[in-house]
């Protein structure tokens, strides 16, 4: 296909910020995007937007539609002269000028444009035969909520059907949702920035009732559901130890250093069965993860690695699954390499919603397109649903 026209205008994202979305105008169609940004966000991720986010909705509009205009683009790998071009405009290491954001959003509305056939199949190599599980956000604390210093508290039903381990997670939130009422006297049933439930428990009493609450839809579904945890390091480091505001009932304040904060994460994997630990530490701590990487659960780089490939690279053997958010490293090339990366290393990419999110559904195709065995979303929130639908409606496909 020929580019014809690219559009960019701001639209608001999930957490009461900005986001901006990309329209292109092909001679097959006319496709629009845009994608998420943090709150917890990594030391080595690109910006996401630059300051004035109107200086690059005039350059996007004004420069990049008149000079990108009869571009062809035909496959994947044709993204490469987008990336060159538009990163002959910021030579920034962080991307300052663009944003990861935008270069991201021109790139999936391009790539929507190049054909009526939908995302994941214009990504796809095969007939994709999988669908990814949905690994989802049930409770949260740190600094998407109030209440427990871990930031996310996660489910992941052991079974290959996306529906029904879409559908335990919901039965799970639910669930934990009765619990909270019974232990927490504080609890009105708000919802943190991801859709998990706010609450006013310690880390590990949160914990047990993610725990109680999946066991028992478990045992409903005949099908293990396990428990995991966003720790977001990073987040809990002062540069000397991990500090923790809400460790447990009768000692809240409490301060670990990196070989207690891994004795303490190994403890909690084993006594609470988890499935998943994601950022257990800081994000220069690559030794600690490599010896936690003993453990039967996956552990998880987000922060650590910023979906890039040099650092995935220092990291093998360290970690058994890797995050992928398109826009910490703003390169849909990039986001390729890290997934091939990963999974010549048996490292398990998982294809990553952000906390401020907007309604585009473009990440549920990359994770069947690429074939991402996890998918990491809310379970509830419009922004959030708009991935989990998108899935339903391509599992049909498949
Ligand atoms: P963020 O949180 O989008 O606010 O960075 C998600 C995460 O840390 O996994
Ligand atoms: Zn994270």
């Amino acid at each position: 296909m020929k580019i014809k026209e690219v559009r960019a205008r701001r639209i608001f994202n999930s957490n009461g910020g900005d986001a901006i979305e990309v329209e292109v105008e092909s001679d097959v169609r006319t496709a629009k995007a845009s994608i998420g940004a943090g709150t917890s966000v990594g030391k080595y991720e690109v910006n996401a937007y630059p300051e004035n986010i109107n200086s690059i909705i005039n350059l996007v509009n004004n420069v990049f539609s008149k000079e990108l205009r009869n571009l062809q683009i035909e496959k994947f790998g044709d993204l490469k002269k987008v990336e060159d071009y538009v990163n002959g405009h910021d030579t920034s290491e962080n991307m300052n000028k663009i944003g990861g954001n935008v270069l991201v959003a021109l790139e999936l509305a391009i790539l929507k444009a190049c054909s009526n056939e939908p995302l994941y199949k214009i990504l796809a190599k095969k007939k994709i035969k999988k669908m990814p599980i949905p690994l989802g956000n049930c409770l949260g604390g740190g600094k998407h909520s109030g209440g427990p210093d871990f930031q996310e508290y996660l489910i992941l039903a052991e079974t290959k059907k996306f529906d029904v381990a879409a559908e335990i997670n919901r039965e799970v939130f639910n669930a934990v949702k009765g619990e909270l009422k019974k232990r927490d006297r504080n609890f009105i049933g708000g919802r943190g920035m991801e859709g998990g439930w706010n609450c006013s428990l310690n880390n590990l009493d949160a914990l047990n009732v993610v725990r109680k609450a999946a066991d028992k839809v478990g045992r409903e579904y005949k099908i293990d559901v396990r428990v995991g945890l966003d720790v977001a390091g990073g987040s809990l480091w002062n540069g000397r130890k991990y500090e923790y505001k809400n460790f447990s009932r009768g000692n809240p304040k409490k301060n670990l250093n990196s070989e207690e904060q891994l004795e303490f994460i190994r403890k909690t994997i084993r006594s609470n069965n988890l499935i998943y630990v994601e950022d257990p530490f800081h994000d220069n701590d690559f030794d600690s993860f490599k010896e936690l990487n003993k453990e039967a659960c996956y552990i998880c780089g987000d922060d650590l690695i910023a979906t890039n490939p040099i650092r995935l690279n220092e990291a093998l053997k360290k970690i058994s699954a890797v995050i992928v958010k398109p826009n910490q490293i703003g390169s849909l090339l990039k986001v390729k390499e890290v997934i091939n990366i990963a999974k010549d290393n048996k490292i398990v990419p998982i294809i990553s919603h952000r906390s401020g999110e907007t309604e585009d559904n473009s990440i549920a195709h990359l994770a069947v397109g690429w074939e991402c065995p996890i998918i990491k979303t809310g379970i509830v929130g419009g922004e959030r649903i708009a991935k989990l639908n998108e899935l339903l409606r391509i599992s049909e496909e498949i």
